[in-house]
């Protein structure tokens, strides 16, 4: 036999048998697969290492490619040979709400480390147990009565900004939203703070875990042996071979000994106290199965649900007064809408009162669109097969769009870049005449939207009105390249070496 000798060598005969393997994987993938004849690179229909590239090399990089894709292949393309993406901005409708109850793609749920949480819930059944429980505790008439809260942060936050202003001291703005916003969700989740507002610089907020969160994700997702073998380390080792890692373990030890406290009634005389209800201690005590109460599953929500209430918020406020601050027609126009409507800038309106200004209203809109919340694609799976144009996908395929391709989208949103709250207003409306509010995807869309828009909206609405009624700002050592998009982390991030939106809060006229 011509091969014979061969077989007597166990390694060979292996590492011939797993070229074989992958030859034929290879020409499934480029010929078979139920995708192959969907366009795109033939790279990336043969494996995910283009990806590892973008991603991890080039640290999140991967959303821009797609772009690029897109721009040469048209508006429907085979990422990854298992995904299909879309860059139609007509589409995201129906992809995300008409097209009824779907599952999210179990490959993404290891990103954070929170595998059991809410957002990275795949099966819809699943998923349908743990947002119903989350639901109404976060529905409007909920975030009304928050509103007491939110605002005793707010003074607290104004408060700062006067000491800054008599210090002459420069004020690293996007931290000190970190802070406020942080400060609000650990207050609801738990009615206990870091109390972070009162840092002096507000140097340590839950910014920097999730960001370090963020930013590992995508080796995570690519590797995801890598964090395994990391939590094994000790915490004096990982803190100097991964220090992101590190940040990570350290956050997620501290919401378990949270969960842990309050299952322990360790936390109930906080918890009585406190003028609002508690989500964690509601989630606890209500009628979720039990398996849904394990410390491990409330762990990954409070997680998640303290990530996604601090960092989205936060970010879209900093870009809101990047923006605010570097168009002064823009800001006049605002000032002069909060003067008329706030005539003493000490006696705050109500989140449905400063709803009904107009101007305010598209600037938050613009903060929303313009900081993108979520900058990587986000998949769903459907039972049946799901049309677009001429192509049919076949059922079960993870298909995608991204909210940053909708929100730059020039035909939906002129001059996509610009803050310009004035697209908002009078009646909203697209080139053909459609109504714009159609395409504010900044939440998402459809079961999986997000569930915190009441808390944002209500912080956006109140922080914006409270911070730019009361002071005039300055922008130091600050341009749009602090706040443009960069990076693709999950989260947003400019360029990494960014300090931030730094001002100088300046004298009363
Ligand atoms: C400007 C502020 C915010 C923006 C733009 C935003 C945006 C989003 C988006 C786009 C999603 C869906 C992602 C997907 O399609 O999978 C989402 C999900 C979510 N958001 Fe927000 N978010 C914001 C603030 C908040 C706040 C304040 C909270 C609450 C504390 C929150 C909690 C959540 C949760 C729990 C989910 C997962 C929902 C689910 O999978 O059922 N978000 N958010």
């Amino acid at each position: 036999m011509a091969f014979s000798w061969i077989l007597s060598y166990p390694v060979t005969s292996l590492l011939v048998a797993y070229i074989a393997y992958l030859g034929g994987l290879v020409i499934y993938r480029l010929y078979f697969h139920p995708l192959a004849k969907f366009p795109g690179p033939k790279y990336a229909a043969i494996s995910r290492w283009h990806e590892f590239y973008y991603e991890v090399v080039k640290k999140g990089q991967f959303t821009f490619k797609v772009q690029e894709y897109h721009k040469r292949y048209g508006p429907i393309v085979r990422i990854v040979p298992d995904e299909i993406h879309i860059q139609d901005s007509q589409f995201y409708d129906t992809l995300y709400a008409k097209a009824g109850r779907v599952d999210k793609y179990d490959w993404m749920a290891g990103r954070f480390g929170c595998d059991t949480s809410v957002f990275t819930t795949g099966p819809d059944e699943l998923h349908r147990i743990r947002r119903g429980a989350l639901n109404p505790l976060f529905s409007r008439a909920r975030i009304v009565d928050l509103q007491t809260i939110i605002r005793e942060k707010i003074s607290l936050l104004l408060d700062r900004l006067r000491e800054f202003r008599t210090e002459g001291r420069i004020l690293p703005i996007n931290r000190a939203f970190m802070a406020l916003t942080g400060d609000v969700v650990m207050e609801y989740c738990f009615s206990m703070t870091y109390d972070h507002l009162k840092l002096p610089n507000f140097e340590k907020t839950l910014h920097e875990p999730f960001m370090a969160a963020s930013i590992s994700g995508h080796l995570s997702l690519q590797c995801p042996w890598v964090p395994k073998l990391l939590f094994m380390l000790p915490e004096s080792v990982l803190v100097k071979i991964e220090p992101l890692y590190a940040l990570v373990f350290r956050m997620q030890a501290d919401f378990r000994k949270q969960i842990t406290a309050m299952k322990e009634g360790k936390m109930d005389d906080l918890i009585k106290e406190s003028s609002h209800p508690t989500v964690f201690q509601e989630l606890i005590s209500g009628s979720m199965p039990p398996s849904e109460k394990e410390t491990r599953r409330l762990q990954d929500e409070a997680q998640l649900v303290v990530a996604a209430g601090v960092t989205t918020t936060g970010w879209a406020l900093s870009t809101a007064t990047f923006h605010l601050l570097n168009n002064p027609h823009t800001l006049a126009k605002l000032r002069a809408e909060l003067e008329s409507a706030m005539p003493d800038p000490t006696a705050p309106l109500s989140w449905s009162e400063l709803e009904k200004l107009p101007y305010l209203t598209g600037c938050v809109r613009e903060a929303v669109r313009l900081s993108y919340a979520v900058t990587t694609r986000n998949p769903r799976l459907f039972n049946k097969p799901l049309a677009y144009k001429d192509w049919v996908i076949p059922a079960r395929t993870p298909v995608s769009m991204t909210i940053v391709d909708v929100n730059d989208d020039e035909d939906i949103f002129p001059d996509p870049r610009e803050f310009k709250p004035e697209r908002w207003i009078n009646p909203p409306k697209t080139k053909d005449g459609s109504s714009l509010e159609r395409y504010f995807v900044g939440f998402g869309k459809g079961t999986r939207s997000c569930l915190g828009i009441n808390l944002a909206h209500a912080e956006l609405y109140m922080t914006l009105a409270a911070v730019f009624r009361n002071f005039r700002f300055e922008l130091y050592d600050t341009d749009i390249t602090d706040v443009e998009l960069a990076h693709d982390f999950f989260l947003p991030s400019p360029r990494l070496d960014s300090n931030g939106v730094r001002v100088k809060v300046l004298e009363k006229e």
